[in-house]
C-alpha cells in the first residue's frame, strides 16, 4: 500500500509504487520449482523490483523522466540502512523524517540506493522484510545455497516460464550451469528422466535431473570406504574416518554423534545413530568440512600484549573510491574498509570552506566530503564488525584554526570513545588490544612528549609550534608540497589527543644510547620498507617489536594498484595501510590473513618476530624457532559450480587452479593443474601438488581458479587465501571468493590436505 513520493529541493522526485513491489515480489514468489525448496526459503528467489519515476538522492545520476523499472537481486544486498545514513541521503533528504527513509547497501562498488517511504509503516516493512530475507539467506545451509543457485539457473532457462523443462531449456540451463554436454549424451539424460514421456520434464522429474546432476562420484567413493554394503556409516566409522582420514585425532565418539545429529537429514537413520550418504555430503559440506579450522574464526589469540605485538588490518587514503587522482572521496569508502575489517584509516585533512576541515587528495581533482562526516561515519562502524581498537591516522595540511575545529569535532563526535589519556596513566609501555576495546587512536604529529601531555613533567606551556611533516610530503613526492608542509604549525588542541601514535621521521633504528620513546611511529613509502626489510631485517624487526611501523604505496601508483604486504609483515611491520578499493591478489592476501584470529583485524605475529633476543632474518633463514619444516601435499580433486564470470565470453568456462605460497622468500611457490575444456560445473582434475614450507607461521596458501584462454588473458573466476597456520588436513571442501572478496553462494573446490614434518 501507499507508495514512494517526494519533492525535495525542487530536484529530484522519487516515487517507487511500494504495492506494485510487493504485487511483484508475490508473482514471482510463485513462480518457479518448489520442490527444490523448503517453504521458508522461497522468497530468497525473489528480486526485488523497485519502480521509481527517479533515483533519489544520487547527485550524479542525470535525472529520468517517466518511470522506470530496476531490479535488483537480493544476491548483491549487503545492507539495509534505516535513515539518513547515507551520504545522499544527508544531503538530499534532510527535509524527509528519518522515519520515511532507507538504504539499500550494494555488495559491489555500485551506488547506494536511496529511498524514501510514503509513510514509516511502509518503512517498516521495507526494512524489516529486507533485513528477514538477507538473514534468512546468510543463514542457508551449502545445500540450500546450492539448490537456490540451481533454482536460479532453471528459472532463467524456462524461458516461457511454464515450470516445464523442454529439451531446449534444457540445453540453454546446462549452458547457464557451466556444463557442455553434446547432444546426443544430453538426450540421452534428458529421457532418461521424461519418464512420463510428454516431452518436457516436469516435477520430480526435475528432481531426478538435478540428483543425476548434482552427484558427487568422489565423495560416493570416500564414503564407500568407510560404511557398510548397506551405503551406512555407523557413529564408530565415522569416528574412525575423522581421526584417520581427516587427521583429527582428538576426535570423540560424542563429536561423531553430533556431527550426526546436525547434518543427518534422514530422521530414521539419525535416530539409528548412524550416517547416510546424503549426511556425509553435509557434513562436508559444513563449516567442519571447511579447509578452514572454524577455532580461528573467533578471536582465540592472547590479545593482552601491547599493541606493537600485533599485524593491523590499514587502509590506505581510505576517503577514495577508485583512483589517486580524479576519483570520487565518499564516507560509504570507510564504512566499507571498516566493514571489511580495517582498523586503521586514513584521513587527508585541508582547509575547508566555512571554517570547516575537509578531506580529499590534496593538489588532485579528487572530490572533498566533511572531515566531521567522515569521523561520523567512523564512529558509526567503528565497532561493527570488531571490537578492538581503530585508529584514525591524520595527514594534517590545516591551519591552526581548522586544527582546532578537527580536534573539537573528534572530541564531541567520538566523545568517549576517543582516547586522550594513557590507559591506566602508563607511560612505558603500548597498552593490549583487550585494554583499547571500543577506543579510537590517533595518529599524527605531536608536539611534546606524552609525560607533556598529561602534566607529569608540569610543561604545557606550548601553544604551537612548527613542525615537519616530510612523511607526508614525501608521499605527494613533489618538492614545493615538501617545503609548504615543512612550514606547517601544529595546534596544542591536535597534538594533546594524539597519544600512542606520533609520527615521528625515521632516524634509524633505535640504538642503546638514545632509544625513542615507544610511542613514536614511523612511516615508511613500500620502497624504503622493502629496502630496510632486505638489507637489515632483524633490526627492523626488533624495531618493531617495540614500535608501531607504517607502510603506505608508492606515490607512482595513483591507480590505486597495491603491492605485496608478506615480506613487509615478515619483518614485524603492523600498519600496511593498502588501497581497500583496489579487488587483486594483494587484497586477496591481506583479507586472507586477517581471516585469522576472527576477523577482528589484529593478528598476533608469531613468538619469533615479538622476542627480542631474536635472531630471525626472513632473507637469511637460519635454524631456530621458526625452524618447523613441512611438506605440504595438496591434491586438487574436484570444482563446483564454478561460475562463468565474464559474461561478453559466449564460451563455456574452461577451469584451471593455481595454488600459490606466500611467505618468505624460500617458501614461495606456484603450482598449476592442467585446463579442464568446457565444464564448471563439476570439472575434475584429481592432481597433486607439494610444496616445501620451511616458516609455516609465516605462510599462506592462495588457490586461483581461471577460466583458461588460449588467445587472450584468462579470466579470474574466484579465490581463496589461507594462512598455512589456518589449514585443516583431510577431506575439505574451500568456499571460493568474488574479485571483491564476498563468498560465492556455491562455487567450492574439494581438496585433500595433508601436512608432514619435514626432517
Ligand atoms: C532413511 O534411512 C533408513 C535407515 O537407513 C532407510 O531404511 C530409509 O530408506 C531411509 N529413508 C530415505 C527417505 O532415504
Ligand atoms: C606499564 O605497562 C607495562 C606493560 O603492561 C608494565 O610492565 C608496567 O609495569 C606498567 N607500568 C606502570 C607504571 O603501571
Ligand atoms: C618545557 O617545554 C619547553 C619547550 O618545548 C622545553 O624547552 C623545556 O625543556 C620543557 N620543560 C620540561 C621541564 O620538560
Ligand atoms: C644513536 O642514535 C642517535 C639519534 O638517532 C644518533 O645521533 C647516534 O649517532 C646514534 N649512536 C650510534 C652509536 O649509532
Ligand atoms: C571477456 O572476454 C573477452 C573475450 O575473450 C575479452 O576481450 C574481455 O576482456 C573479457 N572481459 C573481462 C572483464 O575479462
Ligand atoms: C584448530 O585450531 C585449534 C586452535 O589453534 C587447534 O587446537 C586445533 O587442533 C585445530 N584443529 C585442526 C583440526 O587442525
Ligand atoms: C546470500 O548468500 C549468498 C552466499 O553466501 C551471497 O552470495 C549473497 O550475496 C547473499 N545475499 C544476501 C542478500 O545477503
Amino acid at each position: 500500500s501507499g507508495g514512494f513520493r517526494r519533492r525535495a529541493c525542487g530536484r529530484s522526485v522519487c516515487n517507487a509504487d511500494l504495492a506494485a513491489c510487493l504485487r511483484e515480489v508475490r508473482q514471482s514468489r510463485a513462480f518457479g520449482v518448489p520442490w527444490l525448496l523448503e517453504k521458508e526459503n522461497k522468497e530468497l528467489f525473489v528480486n526485488i523490483r523497485l519502480r521509481a519515476e527517479i533515483r533519489l538522492a544520487n547527485p550524479s545520476t542525470p535525472l529520468i523522466a517517466g518511470a522506470f523499472v530496476s531490479t535488483v537481486s537480493i544476491e548483491d544486498i549487503r545492507d539495509v540502512r534505516p535513515g539518513h545514513m547515507t551520504e545522499g541521503m544527508e544531503k538530499y533528504a534532510k527535509d524527509v523524517p528519518e522515519h520515511r527513509c532507507f538504504s539499500i547497501i550494494f555488495k559491489d562498488q555500485r551506488k547506494n540506493l536511496d529511498l524514501i517511504a510514503s509513510s514509516e509503516d511502509d518503512a517498516n516493512h521495507w526494512i524489516a522484510g529486507l533485513k528477514k530475507i538477507i538473514a534468512k539467506n546468510n543463514s542457508m545451509s551449502q545445500r540450500q545455497k546450492l539448490q537456490h543457485w540451481i533454482h536460479a539457473c532453471l528459472r532463467k532457462a524456462d524461458k516461457n516460464k511454464d515450470n516445464k523443462m523442454s529439451f531446449k531449456e534444457l540445453k540453454s540451463f546446462l549452458k547457464e550451469v557451466n556444463i557442455q554436454m553434446d547432444d546426443s549424451y544430453a538426450k540421452q539424460i534428458f529421457q532418461q528422466c521424461d519418464k512420463s514421456k510428454t516431452e518436457t520434464l516436469e516435477d520430480e522429474e526435475i528432481e531426478t535431473f538435478y540428483k543425476m546432476l548434482t552427484e558427487r562420484a568422489e565423495i560416493d567413493g570416500i564414503f564407500a570406504k568407510y560404511s557398510s554394503a548397506e551405503g551406512i556409516m555407523s557413529r564408530d566409522n565415522l569416528l574412525r574416518f575423522l581421526r584417520e582420514k581427516q587427521q583429527e585425532e582428538d576426535a570423540l565418539p560424542e563429536s561423531a554423534l553430533s556431527l550426526i545429529e546436525r547434518y543427518e537429514p534422514n530422521e530414521t537413520a539419525k535416530k539409528q545413530q548412524i550416517m547416510t550418504k546424503d549426511g556425509f555430503l553435509m557434513y562436508l559440506l559444513s563449516a567442519e568440512g571447511n579447509i578452514f579450522n572454524s577455532s580461528h574464526s573467533k578471536v582465540y589469540q592472547d590479545m593482552t600484549q601491547p599493541l606493537s605485538h600485533y599485524l593491523v588490518s590499514s587502509s590506505h587514503n581510505t576517503y577514495l573510491m577508485e583512483d589517486q587522482i580524479r576519483g570520487p572521496s565518499s564516507t560509504e569508502a570507510y564504512i566499507r574498509a571498516l566493514t571489511k575489517g580495517c582498523r586503521c584509516v586514513e584521513l587527508d585533512c585541508w582547509d575547508g570552506p566555512n571554517s570547516e576541515p575537509v578531506i580529499y587528495h590534496g593538489y588532485t581533482l579528487t572530490s572533498k566530503i566533511l572531515f566531521s562526516d567522515a569521523i561520523k561515519a567512523i564512529k558509526n562502524y567503528a565497532f561493527k564488525t570488531s571490537p578492538y581498537p581503530v585508529i584514525i591516522s591524520l595527514e594534517n595540511h590545516c591551519s591552526l584554526e581548522q586544527q582546532k575545529m578537527m580536534a573539537q569535532h573528534m572530541k564531541t563526535i567520538l566523545g568517549d570513545m576517543l582516547l586522550v589519556m594513557p590507559v591506566d596513566g602508563n607511560t612505558s609501555d603500548f597498552p593490549s588490544p583487550e585494554q583499547l576495546k571500543g577506543k579510537i587512536l590517533v595518529k599524527g604529529k605531536k608536539l611534546n612528549s606524552l609525560e607533556d601531555t598529561i602534566g607529569m613533567n608540569g610543561n604545557s606551556s606550548i601553544e604551537a609550534e612548527d613542525v615537519s611533516d616530510e612523511d607526508e610530503a614525501a608521499e605527494m613526492e613533489d618538492e614545493s608540497v615538501k617545503k609548504e608542509s615543512a612550514k606547517l604549525k601544529l595546534a596544542k588542541e591536535l597534538s594533546d589527543i594524539v597519544i600512542y601514535c606520533k609520527s615521528v621521521h625515521f632516524q634509524g633504528f633505535d640504538n642503546t644510547t638514545s632509544p625513542r620513546a615507544f610511542y613514536e611511529m614511523s612511516s615508511f613509502t613500500e620502497s624504503k620498507a622493502q629496502k630496510l626489510a632486505q638489507e637489515s631485517g632483524t633490526s627492523f624487526i626488533h624495531h618493531n617489536i617495540r614500535h608501531l611501523s607504517r607502510v603506505y604505496p608508492a606515490g607512482w601508483r595513483t591507480d590505486s594498484s597495491n603491492y605485496n604486504p608478506v615480506d613487509l609483515w615478515n619483518v614485524g611491520c603492523q600498519i600496511i595501510a593498502l588501497n581497500f578499493q583496489t579487488p587483486g591478489p594483494e587484497m586477496d592476501v591481506y583479507q586472507g590473513r586477517f581471516q585469522d584470529n576472527g576477523f577482528s583485524g589484529y593478528v598476533l605475529k608469531p613468538r619469533f618476530l615479538r622476542d627480542k633476543q631474536s635472531k630471525f632474518n626472513p632473507k637469511s633463514i637460519t635454524e631456530g624457532a621458526w625452524w618447523m619444516r613441512k611438506k605440504l601435499q595438496i591434491k586438487i580433486i574436484s570444482g563446483q559450480q564454478l561460475p562463468k564470470v565474464n559474461k561478453s565470453k559466449n564460451s563455456i568456462v574452461d577451469p584451471r587452479v593455481t595454488v600459490e605460497i606466500h611467505g618468505v622468500q624460500r617458501d614461495n611457490g606456484k603450482k598449476q593443474t592442467k585446463v579442464i575444456e568446457n565444464n564448471g560445473f563439476n570439472p575434475k582434475w584429481d592432481e597433486e601438488f607439494g610444496f616445501d614450507i620451511d616458516v609455516p607461521e609465516l605462510a599462506l596458501v592462495r588457490f586461483v581458479v581461471e577460466d583458461f584462454d588460449v588467445s587472450t588473458k584468462n579470466d579470474f573466476i574466484g579465490q581463496y587465501t589461507i594462512p598455512f597456520t589456518c589449514l585443516k588436513q583431510g577431506y575439505r571442501h574451500i568456499h571460493l571468493l568474488t574479485k571483491n572478496g564476498d563468498p560465492y553462494p556455491s562455487a567450492m573446490l574439494f581438496v585433500h590436505i595433508n601436512i608432514l614434518d619435514n626432517n
